[in-house]
């Protein structure tokens, strides 16, 4: 019994205290903790040179200048000679739960069938579902979390998943429930969304008002009750879902209480970003075709735009006007939209470089996106998306670098050298 209360003791009871020195650049810190930044502040990144941290278990204690460094008492110092902190990436848009892959369509394509021919011949979104109404969900789970380990070794400390790959209420279900327990199992924060309107499943190819009053009437209200989402998404784009089918979606969810976050602008600029803001959507992702209209619709409203440079890598597609929406005063963010089909990638250190190598976003503007306005287009940033007291303990150790600037321009090499999420060591 003793022991028993020993263990406890040391391992449950004491917070433990850990303090970072001579960390050569301490990146995004905050003092009066923002919830975004938009436009012309996006290319402020406040750092500090020279610095300690200190965190306790989960919480960031202080940080500051080493010559401000109090006098106290630590479990344990790192010495990071050389190296910078910053906090770790919020991936605001994936879809990691899927099963299987689908290089068979990217070899398609490089021998010249377009993304939408390859969905139009039955491949694409309606593949994937598939292959994961036909896996089981400790298959599609174990699956996911080897993804899900992939990105916190790159860094991401917080990250979306959507739904979208079942399109059966069975299937539907079961990705939110492998979504839930991955949240469960792991330290990186995971919020979830409702993706029932992804793809219209062959059985209703001639009936898209059928498949909509199923996932209205059906999935939804099951989603609801089980808590299994914050989040209700539509693919508003030609071909998939119209404005009207995401208003009606739209309307649905909130009355479920879920919050919108959609997919709009991908191939066709058809009034998504507009349904969006009506419904006070948290975010609009992709805008890979912005009209002026649509810029101009996001001023001054609560809705995070949201571009994914590696699925416009991926297929060859137009990048997000990064620049002109900045520069018209705009917040944005910058995810992954981890995907077999469009994106099978979550490294967000790749989106950052390509970012400002494809979209002339400076590293400041990109690690604001893929930080703090990361964190807001998932209802984290009071937590996460900085360097901040009272914070998560979520930052990443880089290697010797000689600037931060060093990250997105050496592209494609690994700067990690260590992740903590929730004060713990990945
Ligand atoms: O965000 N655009 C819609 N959905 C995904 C891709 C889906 C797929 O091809 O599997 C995206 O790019
Ligand atoms: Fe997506």
């Amino acid at each position: 019994m003793l022991s028993k209360i020993a263990v406890y003791l040391s391992e449950d009871f004491i917070n433990m205290t850990t303090l970072i020195i001579n960390i050569k650049e301490l990146l995004q810190v905050e003092n009066m903790p923002k919830t975004m930044v938009c436009g012309l502040a996006m290319k402020v990144l406040p750092t500090i040179k020279n610095a300690f941290l200190l965190i306790e278990d989960e919480i960031i204690l202080d940080f500051g200048k080493m010559e401000d460094l109090p006098k106290i008492k630590v479990d344990k110092t790192i010495d990071v000679t050389g190296k910078m902190v910053l906090p770790t990436w919020c991936d605001s848009h994936t879809h990691i739960v899927y099963a299987g892959n689908r290089e068979q369509e990217f070899i398609d394509r490089i021998n010249g069938l377009s993304y939408e021919e390859i969905a139009n011949n039955g491949g694409g979104i309606l593949n994937s579902a598939i292959k994961l109404q036909q896996t089981s969900e400790e298959d599609l789970y174990q699956q996911s979390a080897k993804r899900i380990e992939e990105i916190m070794k790159l860094g991401t400390g917080a990250v979306e998943i959507k739904s979208g790959y079942g399109l059966t209420i069975e299937a539907e279900i079961k990705m939110l429930r492998v979504i839930k327990k991955l949240n469960e199992n792991y330290p990186i924060t995971i919020k979830s969304t409702f993706l029932g309107a992804h793809a219209l499943p062959s059985e209703f190819k001639n009936n898209k008002s059928g498949y909509l009053d199923k996932v209205i009437d059906e999935i939804l209200p099951l989603v609801a009750k089980e808590h299994l989402a914050e989040y209700i998404d539509v693919f508003c784009e030609t071909g998939y879902f119209s404005v009207d089918d995401t208003d009606r979606l739209l309307k649905a969810g909130v009355t479920y209480g879920l919050i919108p976050k959609i997919h709009v602008n991908q191939f066709t600029a058809i009034g998504g970003v507009q349904v969006g803001v009506k419904h006070k959507a948290l975010s609009v992702d992709h805008l890979e075709l912005m009209r002026d209209e649509d810029i101009e619709v996001l001023k001054n409203t609560c809705t995070m735009p949201v571009a994914l440079p590696s699925c416009s890598y991926f297929l060859s597609i137009p990048y997000a006007p990064a620049r002109k929406m900045i520069d018209a005063g705009l917040p944005l963010a910058l995810a992954t939209d981890y995907n077999p089909g469009s994106t099978p990638s979550g490294n967000m250190n790749f989106v950052i470089s390509t970012a400002c190598i494809k979209m002339k976003m400076t590293p400041e503007e990109a690690i604001n996106a893929a930080t703090i306005n990361g964190a807001y287009a998932m209802g984290l940033e009071k937590t996460h998306g900085s360097i901040c007291k009272g914070k998560k303990t979520n930052f990443m150790i880089t290697k010797e670098i000689p600037s931060y600037g060093f990250l997105p321009y050496s592209f494609g090499n690994s700067h990690i050298d260590k992740v903590f999420i929730e004060g713990k060591e990945i």
